[in-house]
Order: structure tokens, then C-alpha cells, then sequence
């Protein structure tokens, strides 16, 4: 049976976003470089079929996402990553609409098949809706399949912070807005980020010594 397209959108109240959050101390958190849009293409890449027609919400191919990949770190665009050993692994993609819309965003999310089912989706969800809140966003748009089950647990997990309707959309997420604590809160996660990456780095080179 053809598979039906559904927006997730997701109604976002004040609240702290990573309460929900599963963690996973297995890898790095980080944001995506302009420069990285070939580990990001990679990372695409390795998704499986079934994972790959989700994401994309149908079949793509592997031209298609070389060239999405290149176009999605584009100036306006958050892209956090998790990187186990060096390697992107999952991906979190927040794209604003454009100027004429600024306050209305898509997000994409995609964890690769040995790493799905241990909270990956979870925090980079958790990331997302922090990274749209500090950028005024007021509406997230996830496109996925009517079947994901995983992708809808996920938002379910955020629903003390977000509003649900239920129909042909599936939840809606309206941003209440940046405040200085959550300004402070992506800076924090960022230098964690990077602390991060180093240490990944150091203990990667320690290994090929
Ligand atoms: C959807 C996706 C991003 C989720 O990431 P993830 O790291 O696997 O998700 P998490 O582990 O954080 O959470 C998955 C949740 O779904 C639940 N789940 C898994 N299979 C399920 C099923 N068949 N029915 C209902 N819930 C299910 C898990 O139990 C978990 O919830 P819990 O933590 O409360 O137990 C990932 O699976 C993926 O990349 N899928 C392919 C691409 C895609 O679908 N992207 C979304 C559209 S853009």
C-alpha cells in the first residue's frame, strides 16, 4: 500500500526541552559545518531502504541526496549531527522556510539503522525544537509517512511541551519565543559540542597510534 504523506507539526510551550530527552553517551552532539555536507551525504547514503523512503517520505536516489546534502547547509540552516568515532551517524535538519515566511520551519530527522531505538532521535529532537525556539521559529513542519511509529513516539515525548491535533496534521509546533535561559542553554550544548568533537578526535588518534 502506497504510503501517505502526513506534516507533523508540533505546538511548542515554554518549557524545558530536554526533560523528555533520552541520552546516549556513545557519541558527540554537534552542529554541522557548511563544509560537511559530504559526511552528510554519507551518512544519507547508509540509510536503508526502508529508513531512506522515510526520511525522504519515498524513494530517492543516491544523486538525488548527494545533491540535497549540499544544498541543505545552507546559510539559515541548522544541521545537528551525531558522530560516533568521527563518523555522522544521525542528523538533525532545521530549515526555515525563507524571509517572507520566518517564523515557519521543516525539520528532518535520520538515525542509521544499527544506532536507531536508543534515544538518538529523542535528543536531536530535543536540539531542534531548542535551535527553531532561539530562531523566533513558531511553526515546525516534520514531514513523515502516516505509519512512522517512531517518529510520532518521539513527538509524544515532547507533549508537556507540545500541543498535538490530530487529523491530516498530526501535531503542531508553535514556538513560544527565545528567552536569555534558552539562548544560554544552545550556547551551553554548542561548547559541549566542541569540547566534545576534540575528545572524540584525541581518543581517535590515541587508537591509530
Ligand atoms: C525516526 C527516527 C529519526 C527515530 O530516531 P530513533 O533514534 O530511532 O528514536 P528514539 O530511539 O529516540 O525513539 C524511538 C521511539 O519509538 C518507539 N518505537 C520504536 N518502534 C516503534 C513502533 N513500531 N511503534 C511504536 N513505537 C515505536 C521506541 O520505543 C522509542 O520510544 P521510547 O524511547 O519511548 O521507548 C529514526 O528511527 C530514523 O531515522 N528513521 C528513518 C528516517 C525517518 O523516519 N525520519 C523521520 C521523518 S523526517
Amino acid at each position: 500500500m502506497p504510503h501517505r504523506n502526513n506534516n507533523m507539526r508540533i505546538m511548542l510551550h515554554r518549557k524545558n526541552t530536554d526533560e523528555a530527552a533520552h541520552h546516549s553517551d556513545q557519541g558527540v552532539i554537534r552542529k554541522l559545518i557548511p563544509g560537511e555536507a559530504g559526511a552528510l551525504a554519507a551518512h544519507l547514503l547508509r540509510l536503508e531502504p526502508d529508513s531512506r523512503h522515510d526520511r525522504f517520505t519515498g524513494g530517492v536516489s543516491d544523486a538525488f541526496i548527494v545533491g540535497y546534502a549540499r544544498h541543505a547547509l545552507r546559510p539559515g540552516s541548522v544541521v545537528h549531527g551525531w558522530f560516533v568515532d568521527g563518523t555522522l551517524r544521525a542528523a538533525a535538519e532545521l530549515h526555515p522556510y525563507g524571509p517572507r515566511t520566518p517564523a515557519l520551519a521543516e525539520a528532518a530527522f535520520s538515525v542509521e539503522g544499527p544506532f536507531q531505538n536508543s534515544g538518538i532521535g529523542s535528543e536531536l529532537m530535543g536540539r531542534t525544537i531548542l535551535a527553531a525556539r532561539n530562531r523566533g521559529i513558531r511553526l515546525l513542519v516534520v514531514r513523515c509517512v502516516v505509519d512512522n511509529r517512531r517518529m510520532q513516539a518521539i513527538a509524544r515525548k515532547y507533549r508537556a511541551e507540545l500541543r498535538f491535533e490530530f487529523g491530516d496534521v498530526v501535531g503542531e509546533l508553535a514556538n513560544a519565543g527565545p528567552t536569555p535561559l534558552s539562548l544560554a542553554r544552545e550556547m551551553i550544548a554548542d561548547g559541549h559540542g566542541f569540547v566534545g568533537s576534540v575528545l572524540d578526535l584525541q581518543s581517535q588518534l590515541l587508537r591509530s597510534a
